[in-house]
């Protein structure tokens, strides 16, 4: 083995911290020891595919994915300089870089201040504090893709309501939320290496509740909870956080392309860790924008266009949890 797979095997520990749909983790990565050249690509396995809408999701997981590897790699003195890939062969390849290694050499001690950081970011599903955000620095960290910021001042009800209109469309879609259920780990106790415990949705949760969600919200049960109203329910209460804001956050991919929808999920990546360093978090309101209508509502309410990925933000009140994450194993193949 040489040097570099050592620091790439390291950079993964960490960047495989990066957040995705579902939690789905859909990303590999291959290096060739003889040509010393990495690429990223998909686990076909792991892809999302219960709405159509969901492969635009994985192209941007894989893109933060991506920037944190880079970065990490950065300051153990590696450069990686991605070129973009279409191949389809028994896994969908996106990107590869020769590997080169910087004059500057590492840094051990920046190394340590971004893994941490990486460490420390969650989704965050709570409100948030109502202290005033910077959105003007944020502004300055995409710049390959357009990225639209806003207030709950200014649209804080339409979005709310907007959500409240729309969420349900998450319980109710019958093959989006099969798989979204396959990913719910409803043993808090148990090992897993994707998808979610329920406490990192909806924090600590009691039996009772766990009970009532696991058979309530079982996709064979779809009908009797609709007649119930069980999934209005729970898009009010998103609604109304989502409502709180205090602030959102809309990015659109330059043109119509997978290569841009993985720069936009890079970048994404590279803010997600700025803001996690101001103590601002994320909350991505996906729902919004993996159905037509809603995405189409959602553009026309914030003048923008149609967004890839929506979110709120704000300075962060309470931490998140640690979520399942997939082995370095796993993850890294080498030939
Ligand atoms: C493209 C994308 C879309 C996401 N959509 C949602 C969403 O709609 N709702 C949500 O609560 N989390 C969403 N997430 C966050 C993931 O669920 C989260 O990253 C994953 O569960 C791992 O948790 P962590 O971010 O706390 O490490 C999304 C993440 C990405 C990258």
């Amino acid at each position: 083995m040489d040097g570099f797979y050592d620091a790439l095997e390291r950079a993964i520990e960490t960047a495989r911290l990066a957040p995705s749909s579902h939690n789905c983790q859909p990303w590999r990565v291959d290096y060739s020891l003889l040509s010393q050249e990495v690429s990223i690509g998909f686990d076909n396995h792991r892809v999302l595919r219960g709405l159509e809408s969901l492969e635009r999701e994985m192209f941007i997981s894989a893109g933060v994915f991506t920037h944190f590897l880079t970065a990490l790699l950065a300051y153990q003195g590696y450069q990686l300089n991605w070129q973009w890939q279409s191949e389809y062969g028994d896994h969908r390849v996106l990107a590869t870089s020769g590997v080169t290694q910087l004059n500057s050499g590492s840094d051990a001690e920046e190394y340590q201040a971004l893994s941490q950081r990486i460490r420390e970011r969650h989704t965050i599903r709570s409100r948030f504090k109502t202290t005033a955000v910077d959105i003007h620095s944020l502004e300055t960290i995409v710049q390959h893709a357009s990225c639209h910021f806003y207030s709950a001042d200014h649209v804080g009800t339409t979005l709310g309501n907007l959500t409240k209109q729309y969420a349900a469309l998450d319980f109710t879609n019958k093959s989006a939320w099969e798989e979204t259920y396959n990913y719910i780990r409803f043993d808090e106790d148990e090992f897993a290496e994707d998808g979610f415990y329920l406490r990192n949705l909806f924090g600590p949760v009691s039996k009772p509740f766990r009970l009532l969600f696991r058979y309530g919200f079982h996709p064979t049960m779809m009908p009797i909870n609709k007649r119930l109203g069980l999934a209005k329910k729970m898009a009010a209460g998103l609604g109304e956080l989502v409502e709180s804001g205090p602030y959102y956050l809309a990015l659109s991919p330059k043109e119509n392309s997978q290569e841009a929808l993985f720069e936009c999920g890079y970048e994404l990546g590279a803010l997600w860790l700025y803001m996690q360093r101001q103590g601002i978090g994320l909350h991505p309101i996906s729902v919004l924008v993996q159905h037509e209508t809603a995405r189409k509502a959602l553009a026309q309410s914030l003048q923008c266009p149609p967004p890839v990925f929506f979110a709120r933000l704000g300075h962060i009140e309470q931490s998140g949890l640690d979520a399942p994450r997939r082995s370095v194993e796993s993850i890294l193949n080498c030939v």
